[in-house]
C-alpha cells in the first residue's frame, strides 16, 4: 500500500498554492519517501480557500485553524501566514502534537521566536522545521559539498545575498509585509534573512559581531484611494564579523532587499578562501562558479550542473532546474527527516531560527545606536 503522511495547509496564499502543488508533484521524486497528501486547508478568505478545492487530495476547508488542528486525520502541518501570527499559530499546531512545516522568520521577533522554542521542548515528539528552499538548488549543494571536502581552505570572506525589485514600481499597493504590525519591526530582514542564513549556518559560519546599514526608502504606498504608511525598511547590508569551526575568522555580508534595480528574486551565495573559491547566483541558475588559487593569477570555471539534485528526480541530468523544483527538494528533506531517511542537507532548524533571530535583533540595534554590537 502506497505510504502516506497526511497534512493540513494553514495560510492559502502565495507560499500555501506552492506547497500544495509541490505535493501533487511527488511522482517526480525518485525515491520512498512516503506522499504528502493535503487533506486540509485552512484560509482567512474564501477566495484562496477555494483555490485548493481544485487539490485531488483535499477534502476538508476550514476558515477557523483550531477545527483543522483538531481533526485526529491530520499529522502534519504547514503553515505560511502572516509574521505577527507565527507565535500563536505554530505554538497551538505543536500544543496539537502534529508535526509543523512552519515558514520565515519563524515568530515576528526574537521573544515569538523563542516561545515556539518553548513549546518545542513541552512537545519533543513533535517535529519542527521552517521552510528555506534555495540551498536546495544545485549550485548551492555543490558548494556546501566543496566546502565539506574542503575545498576552500582559509576562508577569506563570505557573502550572501537576496534582493527583489517588484518594490521599485513606486505605485505598487501596500501589503501586510510592508506594515510593522504584521511583518515586524526587522522589515525586509524578517522577510528574507532566513534565505540568506540557511548556508552559512549549516556551515557553521557564526557571527560574532554586526553592523548594519538599514533603509526605508519608500515611506507610503497606495492603499485604497490614498496611501498607507510603509513603515518598514525596505533593504539590508548586515556587515558580520563570523568564524567556522576550523576557527577562521573572515567577515560576512548579508544582503537583504525588495528594492534591487534590475533584479527579480536574485539570490546568491559566495565563498572565497585562500585555496578555492565559488558563487552561486539565481541569475545563472544552472551553474556554479569556482577558481582554484594557482598563485598570482585566477581563472573562475563556469561548471553546468542541471538537475543534480539532492533527492533524485525523473528530469534527465541535462535539463535545467528552477524554483519550483528547489521547494520540491525542500519538501523533500522535511519528510526525510520526519521519517528518519538520510538527508544530507536538511531544512533549516528551530534552533537556527534562534541564531537569526538573535543576529537580526542585533542588527537593528546597531543600525538603530549606530554601533557594532557583539555576540558573546
Ligand atoms: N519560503 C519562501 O520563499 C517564502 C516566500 C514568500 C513568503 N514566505 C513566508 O510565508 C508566509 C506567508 O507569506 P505569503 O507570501 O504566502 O502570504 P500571503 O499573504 O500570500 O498568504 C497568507 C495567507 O494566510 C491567510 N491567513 C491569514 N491569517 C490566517 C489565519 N489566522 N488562519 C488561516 N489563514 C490565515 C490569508 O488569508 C492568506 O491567504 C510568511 O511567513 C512569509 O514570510 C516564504
Amino acid at each position: 500500500m502506497e505510504k502516506t503522511i497526511k497534512f493540513g495547509v494553514i495560510g492559502c496564499g502565495l507560499m500555501g498554492r506552492e506547497f500544495a502543488s509541490a505535493s501533487m508533484r511527488w511522482l517526480h521524486l525518485q525515491t520512498d519517501l512516503p506522499r504528502p497528501q493535503i487533506i486540509a486547508a485552512c484560509s482567512r478568505t474564501d477566495k484562496s480557500l477555494d483555490w485548493f478545492r481544485r487539490v485531488p487530495d483535499t477534502r476538508y476547508f476550514y476558515h477557523d485553524y483550531h477545527e483543522l488542528l483538531e481533526n485526529p486525520e491530520v499529522e502534519a502541518v504547514y503553515c505560511a501566514v502572516p509574521h505577527d501570527q507565527h507565535a500563536q499559530i505554530y505554538t497551538d499546531i505543536i500544543r496539537s502534537g502534529k508535526h509543523l512545516l512552519a515558514e520565515k522568520p519563524f515568530g515576528i521577533d526574537l521573544p515569538a521566536c523563542r516561545s515556539i522554542l518553548d513549546a518545542m521542548r513541552e512537545h519533543p515528539q513533535v517535529f519542527v522545521r521552517c521552510s528555506s528552499e534555495f540551498p536546495y538548488y544545485p549550485a548551492a549543494q555543490q558548494l556546501f559539498r566543496w566546502y565539506q571536502e574542503g575545498f576552500f581552505g582559509r576562508v577569506i570572506e563570505a557573502r550572501f545575498t537576496i534582493k527583489h525589485a517588484s518594490d521599485m514600481d513606486l505605485n505598487k499597493p501596500i501589503n501586510w509585509k510592508r506594515q510593522l504590525k504584521t511583518n515586524g519591526a526587522y522589515g525586509c530582514m524578517g522577510d528574507l534573512g532566513i534565505h540568506t542564513q540557511h548556508l552559512p549556518f549549516r556551515l557553521g559560519f557564526r557571527v560574532d559581531s554586526v553592523s548594519a546599514q538599514l533603509a526605508n526608502l519608500v515611506p507610503q504606498r497606495p492603499c485604497g484611494d490614498g496611501f498607507a504608511p510603509c513603515e518598514t525598511y525596505d533593504n539590508a547590508i548586515l556587515l558580520c564579523g563570523a568564524h567556522n569551526a576550523a576557527g577562521d575568522r573572515f567577515p560576512m555580508v548579508m544582503e537583504m532587499k525588495r528594492m534591487a534595480p534590475g533584479c527579480t528574486n536574485t539570490v546568491e551565495y559566495e565563498i572565497y578562501g585562500l585555496d578555492g573559491s565559488a558563487k552561486f547566483s539565481t541569475e545563472d541558475a544552472n551553474a556554479v562558479w569556482y577558481t582554484r588559487n594557482q598563485g598570482r593569477e585566477q581563472a573562475w570555471s563556469r561548471l553546468m550542473l542541471g538537475q543534480k539534485t539532492l533527492f533524485p528526480v525523473i528530469t534527465g541530468g541535462i535539463f535545467e532546474f528552477g524554483f519550483s523544483d528547489a521547494m520540491l527538494q525542500m519538501f523533500a528533506a522535511f519528510i526525510a527527516e520526519l521519517c528518519g531517511e538520510p538527508c544530507a542537507f536538511g531544512c533549516f532548524r528551530p534552533d537556527e531560527a534562534l541564531l537569526s533571530h538573535q543576529l537580526l535583533t542585533g542588527a537593528l540595534r546597531a543600525y538603530e545606536t549606530g554601533s557594532v554590537v557583539r555576540f558573546d
